[in-house]
């Protein structure tokens, strides 16, 4: 309750609904405000990107670049669990980050009530592939997927499996809260780090599909994956998955094998002298 008392007796006047109304008023116009400033954006909407987590420093590098565009977002977890009216707060910034933009949301709880202009919401897990390919089938292209749903890690994986491929070439999938790759409660381990079935085990095979055309494996056909990731970043709890168009060539290899001249070439014979003499002060 106000303080003052002036407030307090304008509050009563106004009414829950048309206060409810001017906050929202006043959200907005603040958000307009604050368009291009996604750190202000996250303070302003209040979720959790930037106070538990330090995430919007991250997305708005990453993000610059498509601000303008009319980029299709969808992003798993909504927030407020079962209450379906709380939460919503993400959304809300990516709506005043991408102003052209549409804006998605997937839950396992009913968030119908938080969708307003450019904000669509679908119910459903993220843990249903078939779900997951209706969501993506409605929205049409899929240009950003924003991962902020169970955590769980096998969760994480059928979902990054399934949308991955549907997503835009020059999109982006974005993996947050990966510390539970190392907690055994969601799935995770503390001590085997490569596994596929840890989230981060998963994603750092990827570093492989980047290169994967250097790699000496003859006959292999490549994956989806490997024509289609191009850049990989990890930060404190949160992974990036550039997706493009993978095909640069080898520097040296053709079709994945050792080319015949050179075939008889190793290391050794390339390599400097072991006793060339350091130039540098001593
Ligand atoms: C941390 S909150 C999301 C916060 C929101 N993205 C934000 O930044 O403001 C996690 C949400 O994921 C939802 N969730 C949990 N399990 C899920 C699943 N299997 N599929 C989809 N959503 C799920 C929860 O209901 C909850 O609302």
């Amino acid at each position: 309750m106000s303080t003052n008392p002036l407030l307090h007796a304008l509050k009563a006047r106004l009414g829950a609904r048309r206060l409810a109304r001017l906050r929202t008023a006043k959200r907005r116009a603040l958000g307009l405000l604050l368009g291009n400033d996604l750190i202000a954006l996250a303070k302003l909407h209040g979720t959790d990107k930037w106070s538990t987590h330090w995430y919007a420093q991250h997305y708005a590098r990453h993000f610059l670049p498509l601000r303008r565009q009319r980029v299709n977002l969808l992003e798993i977890g909504v927030g407020g669990y079962n209450d379906p009216h709380a939460g919503g707060m993400s959304l809300r910034m990516w709506k005043d980050y991408f102003r052209r933009g549409r804006i998605h949301g997937l839950d396992v709880y009913d968030k119908s009530p938080l969708e307003e202009a450019r904000i669509r919401i679908f119910r459903g897990s993220q843990n249903d592939p078939d779900c997951l390919r209706r969501v993506a089938r409605e929205i049409g292209r899929l240009d950003i997927v924003i991962d902020d749903g169970s955590h769980i890690n096998a969760h994480v994986i059928t979902s990054f499996d399934t949308l991955f491929p549907l997503l835009a070439e020059g999109g982006i999938y974005v993996i947050e809260d990966t510390q539970t790759s190392y907690w055994p409660e969601y799935g995770g381990s503390s001590t085997r780090f490569d596994g596929p079935h840890t989230l981060l085990g998963r994603i750092k095979s990827l570093v492989e599909s980047v290169n994967y055309e250097e790699i000496i494996r003859p006959g292999v056909a490549p994956s989806h994956f490997d024509q289609h990731v191009v850049r990989l970043e990890f930060c404190h709890n949160m992974a990036f998955v550039y997706k493009g168009r993978n095909g640069e060539g080898s520097t040296v290899l053709e079709g994945n094998a050792w080319p015949a001249d050179r075939a008889t070439r190793r290391y050794d014979d390339v390599a400097t002298p072991k006793d060339a003499a350091c130039t540098a002060a001593r």
